[in-house]
Parts: C-alpha cells; structure tokens; sequence
C-alpha cells in the first residue's frame, strides 16, 4: 500500500532542547542556526508559532539532568562542541510559549530517577492549567552517572530498578492528580465565603520501596488531571513499563525494529486491560527537504559539514555508557550490557544484523543505527519514506532538531503540505485538549481502561 492509498493521520512534534545543543553535535555553528539563543524567549515563541501554523502537534522537549562525562571520562568534549551543556529547565519555557499559541502541545521530559512524585505532580498540574490542558509529560528513568552524583545518588541505580522505581513514582503521581481532589472540590463560592470544601480533598498516604508519601495534591484539577503520557525506552523492561503507563511511547530504531517493538508493546499492553489504539508510536525522524533533490542534498552536505564529531560521540558514549574515546573510527559498534540506555546499543548492534555500524559512522550526520529515518529530499521523497515507517507501525514523528528554525519552516512550507495534499495530515486542529486533539472527543482525561484510573476518587456517590 502507497501513502496515497492510506488515510491515517500522521502526527508531527518537533523536537528539541532547552540547549545550544541537541542530538546532532555541533550544529549551533552553522550560520543560520539560531539554537545559541536558547536563553531567549523570543527564540521558543518564534519555534512556537512555527509549529502551529504547520499544526504540528506539539513541541516535545528533551532534557537530562546531567552532563556526557562518559567520553574520556571528563565533560571537556561535550562542553566544548555545546552538546546537551549548558541546558536550562524545560517546563519553564512552556507558559510562554502556551501564550503565544493556542492548540500546539507540549511535550516537557522530566526524569523520575531524579525527583518527588509530590512536587513534579504539582509542576504539571500547573503546566496543565496554564496550557488549557495541552501538557504531556515525557516520562525518563535517568542514564547519567553525573546525573546521580549531582544529587549524592552515589550511583545510577541498575537498569531494572530504575523502572521499579518509575513503577511506584507513577502510582504516587497517579493518586495526586488523579485521587486527591474531587472534581467539584474548588467551588470558589464567594457569597459562601469557601474556595475549597474539604470533605472533596482526599489524603494519599504511601509507605513503599522507594518513598513515602502523607498529602494532598497541592493542585486543584486540571482539564487533563494526569497530563498526556510519553515515555521513551524500548529494552524488555521499558517495554513493559511503556505497556502499562505511556500513551505516546516515542522510539529511535530501524525501520524492523519499530515494527517489532510497537507490536510487543500493544500486545503487553492488552494485558492491563488496554486496547491497541490506546497507545501512539513516534519515531525520532531527522528530516530536511527542500524543493529539488538536489537543493535538499547540498543542504544536507552544507548541515554536515557543522556536525562536532568528539561532541557526537560524547553523546553517544553517554547514551550508551561505553567510552568511545577508546577506539578507532573503523572500529565496529559491538553490543555491550550496560547500564546506560539499553535500547540505543541494542538498536545499533542485535536489532541491526544487516549491518556492522562503525565508530565513524556514530560520529557523522546521517544514517546511524537505532536513530530512526534520516530523510534528504523534496517533499515527496520525504513522504514516501515516511510512510513506510507508518506502515511499519508508527503514528508520527518527534522531528529532529537541525538546523533551527530553519529546518522546521522548511518542513512547515514544503513537507506540511504534500502531506496534507495526500489526506495524510490535518487542515486544523481539533478542539479539547491534547489527549483529546491526539485521541478523539470526550478523552480530555485518561481512558478509563488505564491503569491510572483506578486511582480516580469515586466520588461521594461510591
Ligand atoms: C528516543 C529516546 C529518547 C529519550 N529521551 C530522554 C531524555 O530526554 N532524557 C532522559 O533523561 N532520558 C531519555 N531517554 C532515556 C530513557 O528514559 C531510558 O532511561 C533509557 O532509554 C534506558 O531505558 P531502556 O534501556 O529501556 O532504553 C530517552 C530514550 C529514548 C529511547
């Protein structure tokens, strides 16, 4: 089947980084660039209002809590090429751009290695009211050392029990948002003289392996109460956790390996209850294009003559948690256990056999194993690949930063189009909030097949 024989819609985020740099190394050097003005809110509300008006929907921000130390064993690479460091708070940003716009989501990463279920559960309430419920919230378990050091961690928990501990940190926020507060509880009844009545505030008290909890939400109810769901991380164990939590599980693999995943998950995810369109798949996708083939390969040649490759593979060796300092660009990408990000090395060794990846390759801009499609060409091109990882299994796509805003106009202007032109992708945006914008009318909250919803407070009627 062609794109132009299909009808489901595809979805479009754009992703970056409150950060000079974001996945691409280096790229803050190119002349057009404009990300060395992260620290300016002009910047994010000018990428704000890009993105709505290719009704995108939504801006999905990375975000780690700690600096790539792992090459080398120092940061020196990392900070010279600008790559992931300095990086400033994610959800800080939102508000302002949430005023510039009025239907782009956002998509903010916050790690649960690293924080309370009772104060992220607030940061998100908030972000839910400014936004009139166009929050989601990118759930990470953490792969930095430095990370855990920063905060007197000692160490990275081991990989398994990160997700345990993301287990019980979603059960906690779960009960906040959702069981705390009554729907009616802040009646705001001014002749009454009462904001809040107390009988419909709930206390959630917790004694578990990883914390403790005695309170109630500070947040009143919110239009999305639990804010939409991403989750990123495709070993065995993330799968299983993306099964039971993630409404949006965002992945970076081959074309196969997408397949594979999305069909694991969906499948896991039956066994709580949950039905297959219950869950979006996006694919991290690095797009460029442009009116001619050969306009979008000289674009292409001109972006990767800018790529940082020490900065390149101190993400790379951060994400993976092998120093690739220690070898040779010929050298090939063997698989390794490791307690860093088991499914990027998985991606570019054992879910890759038709290929050997070598160091050289991770340092360059282009096609690496376990990134997803890297797609140079007109906008027809660029549709006709993307759709074939729709036919794989994947709902939409978390577009790369590049080159920016340069890039996402040109997507916006050449790409957009063509896939409207092909019934592919949205006029206009729907209304409601955006789980309702991503999964129909009358879903503002979550479904009540998610586990979450076990934790709603019934009410006085119960
Ligand atoms: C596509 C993708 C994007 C991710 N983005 C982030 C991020 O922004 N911040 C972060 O701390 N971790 C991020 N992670 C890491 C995951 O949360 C997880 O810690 C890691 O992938 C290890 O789990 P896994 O072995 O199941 O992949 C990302 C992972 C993937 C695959």
């Amino acid at each position: 089947m062609t794109g132009r024989t299909r009808h489901k819609e595809i979805r479009l985020n754009a992703f970056h980084m409150n950060a000079p740099g974001h996945s691409w190394a280096g790229l803050w050097t190119h002349p057009k660039d404009r990300c060395a003005d992260y620290t300016d809110l002009d910047f994010w509300i000018e990428l704000a209002r890009i993105a709505e008006r290719g009704k995108l929907d939504g801006i999905f921000l990375a975000d780690v809590s700690g600096v790539y130390d792992v090459y080398a064993g120092t940061p020196d690479a990392a900070l010279a090429a600008g790559a992931q460091i300095p990086s400033n708070d994610p959800s800080v940003l939102i508000s302002a751009m949430a005023a510039a716009t009025r239907d782009l989501g956002f998509g903010v990463t916050a790690s649960v290695g690293y924080e309370q279920p009772y104060y992220l559960a607030r940061r998100f309430s908030t972000l839910d009211h400014l936004t009139k419920g166009r929050v989601g919230w990118n759930i990470v378990t953490g792969y930095l050392e430095s990370a855990a050091r920063a905060i007197g961690d000692g160490g990275v928990r081991e990989h398994d029990q990160r997700y345990d501990r993301a287990d019980e940190f979603l059960e906690l926020a779960y009960r906040l948002w959702e069981g705390s507060w009554e729907d009616d509880a802040a009646v705001r009844d001014k002749a009454g003289r009462v904001f809040v009545r107390p009988e419909k505030v709930h206390r959630i008290t917790h004694r578990g392996t990883f914390f403790d909890l005695d309170a109630i939400h500070l947040s009143e109810p919110s239009p999305q109460r639990t804010p939409l769901l991403y989750q990123a991380g495709t070993s065995g164990r993330g799968r299983e956790f993306a099964a039971r939590h993630a409404e949006c599980v965002f992945m970076n693999q081959g074309r196969a390996a997408v397949a594979e995943a999305a069909a694991d998950i969906r499948r896991r995810a039956a066994t709580y209850g949950r039905h297959p369109e219950d869950l979006l798949v996006f694919v991290g996708a690095t797009v460029s294009v442009a009116p001619t083939e050969a306009e979008a390969r000289d674009k292409y040649e001109e972006y990767r003559s800018h790529i940082d490759t020490r900065g390149a593979l101190a993400l790379l060796s951060g994400w993976t948690g092998i120093d690739f300092s220690q070898y040779g660009p010929d050298d090939p990408v063997r698989y390794v256990k490791s307690n860093g990000m088991q499914s990027k090395i998985e991606a570019m060794t054992l879910r890759s056999p038709d290929r050997v990846w070598r160091v050289r390759d991770l340092a360059d801009f282009g096609e690496v194993g376990g990134r997803g499609p890297f797609v140079v060409g007109t906008p027809s091109q660029v549709a006709d690949e993307l759709l074939t990882w729709v036919e794989a299994g994947a709902d939409g796509f978390n577009l790369t930063r590049v080159v920016e805003p340069a890039n996402l106009t040109d997507i916006v202007d050449l790409l957009v189009p063509e896939l409207q032109d092909r019934g592919v992708y949205k006029t206009d945006y729907s209304p409601g909030t955006l789980r309702e914008k991503l999964f129909g009318p009358g879903r503002a909250r979550l479904s009540p097949r998610h586990p979450a919803h076990a934790f709603r407070h019934p009410g006085p009627a119960a």
